[in-house]
């Protein structure tokens, strides 16, 4: 079973193994997380999935209006994003992002003032972009975040609570 808990600065150097996964950081390749920066800003809310009490992957929850790092510009009350990846090879492709985002995306709407969930995987990354329309994410706009170009994709409250994808 998936569940999410907070990370920690125990986490710390999982994490950084994981960003330097290839594939991890080919997804996000202008970004550098700064760990212990990251962990302490207020508006990120970061928590590790673990299968079965085994750490697998991470994700992170963006406030558009508490965000002190603004990555998003000014603040957009009532949206939030999210950011994932699987940092354990060899448990991709099995459910478990799924699993991990249905958790993080009923999180985000349990806030009645959330109406929209944001994400931005860059242009290039298609296997993302698919992950992200199967759970009924529908694409926004291309903007730029720095040197990266990304594929702005929205989940409406409305459209999530009429299911999923069939
Ligand atoms: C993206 C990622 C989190 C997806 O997690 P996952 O466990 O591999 O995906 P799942 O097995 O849960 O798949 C969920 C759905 O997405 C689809 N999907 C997942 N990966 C896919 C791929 N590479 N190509 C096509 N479809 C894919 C699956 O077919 C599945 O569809 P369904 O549930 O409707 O049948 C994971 O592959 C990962 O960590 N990738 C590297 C980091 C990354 O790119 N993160 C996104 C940054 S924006």
């Amino acid at each position: 079973m998936i569940t999410l808990r907070p990370a920690t600065p125990d986490d710390i150097p999982l994490l950084e193994a994981w960003d330097d996964e290839p594939v991890v950081a080919a997804s996000d390749p202008n970004d550098d997380w700064g760990w212990e920066q990251t962990l302490a800003t207020a508006g990120l809310e970061n928590l590790v999935a673990e299968l079965d009490g085994r750490p697998i992957g991470f994700i992170q929850i963006t406030d558009l209006v508490r965000d002190e790092s603004r990555y998003w510009g000014g603040p957009q009350p009532g949206f939030l994003a999210i950011d994932i990846w699987i940092g354990e090879l060899d448990l991709r492709g099995q459910g478990h992002g799924r699993a991990m985002m249905e958790l993080a995306i009923a999180r985000c709407f349990e806030d009645p003032a959330i109406h929209t969930i944001l994400i931005d995987p860059i242009t290039t990354n298609a296997d993302a972009i698919t992950f992200y329309r199967r759970l009924g994410f529908t694409f926004l706009e291309t903007r730029q975040f720095g040197d990266d170009l990304c594929a702005v994709h929205q989940l409406t409250r409305q459209i999530w609570q009429q299911g999923p994808n069939p």
